[in-house]
């Protein structure tokens, strides 16, 4: 199972329509995916098309980490029910795409002194489950107790940023917190990957940022980019799947977060393999 951060010290930068669209591609390739929507905004799980289940979020879940089972508490996206493979009655082949909610509750672990105890409490949750190929977690916009927490949880962890002056220094600044804090607290973490988001193609900045963000991060700045998308809004807004979006630009955009999804998955499956030959 690999396990997926995306976050940024920035706010606003995509993190979520990253989550959302990385879910996308998982969908259509038929890997089963869990979302945790760590973000007490919880919009993730919005766009994801969950409504108000009879369940409790993640943040109560972290509370009781102990003793709760979020395998019997994460909903199904509503994404699922309009895949056409969905209607398949063999339960192995229909599609996995699950959400454990985000909520309010969890803010109450967002504070920059956290704990190592309480830094584990994700780690706890996800070591009891089972039967999925990928998680992402979806973080809040700052590196306290929530994104550190979701680290601690993680392979893999993804950086998105758009291609600006104040956004390509505070990525740089934000790898260097999680090196110091994968020394400390999570020696087995890759170094992190760099998504830039937003990026268009016609403007002299971003073609100037973009190759100042190839010059530092290298093979970090995962490719493809994703470019500024018209109609993201009207997509995100009907909580609607991009592989699902009719029209061309959403069939560009998917084909983007497939391009992606191949990347991370195939770049993570080869570090677990040289972490474990190694240790
Ligand atoms: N590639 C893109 N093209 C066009 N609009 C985009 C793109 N990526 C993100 N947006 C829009 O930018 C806004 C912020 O995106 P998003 O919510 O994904 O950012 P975030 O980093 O998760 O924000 P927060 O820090 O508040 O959680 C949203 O309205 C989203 O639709
Ligand atoms: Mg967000």
């Amino acid at each position: 199972m690999q396990v997926v951060s995306i976050s940024s010290l920035k706010g606003g930068v995509g993190k979520t329509s990253v989550t959302l669209g990385l879910a996308s591609a998982a969908l259509a390739a038929g890997i089963p995916t869990l979302v945790v929507d760590l973000d007490p905004h919880a919009d993730a799980t919005t766009g994801l098309g969950v409504t108000a289940a009879d369940k409790p979020g993640i943040g109560e879940m972290l509370k009781n980490s102990r003793r709760a089972q979020l395998g019997d508490n994460v909903v199904p996206s509503g994404w699922v029910a309009t895949d056409r493979r969905a209607k398949n009655s063999d339960p192995k082949h229909r599609p996995v795409l699950d959400v454990a909610m985000g909520s309010a509750f969890s803010g109450i672990y967002d504070r920059p002194d956290l704990g190592r105890r309480d830094l584990k409490r994700l780690s706890t949750l996800l070591s009891r489950v089972s039967g999925y190929g990928l998680v992402l977690i979806d973080c809040p916009p700052s590196l306290n107790g929530l994104t550190r927490m979701a680290w601690t949880a993680s392979n893999r962890v993804l950086l998105v940023a758009e291609p600006g002056l104040f956004s390509v220094a505070g990525t740089e600044r934000t790898m260097r917190a999680l090196e110091l804090f994968r020394r400390e607290f999570a020696p087995n973490l890759a170094p992190a990957a760099i998504i830039a988001n937003r990026v268009r193609s016609g403007s002299n900045e971003h073609t100037f940022r973009l190759a100042e963000m190839k010059q530092m991060f290298g093979d970090l700045l995962l490719s493809p980019t994703i470019a500024e998308q018209a109609n993201w809004q009207q997509i995100q807004g009907a909580a609607h799947s991009v592989h699902h979006w009719p029209g061309e630009s959403a069939k560009q955009a998917a084909g983007t977060f497939d391009a992606l999804l191949k990347n991370i998955v195939e770049t993570g499956s080869v570090r677990n393999r040289v972490i474990r030959r190694a240790g």
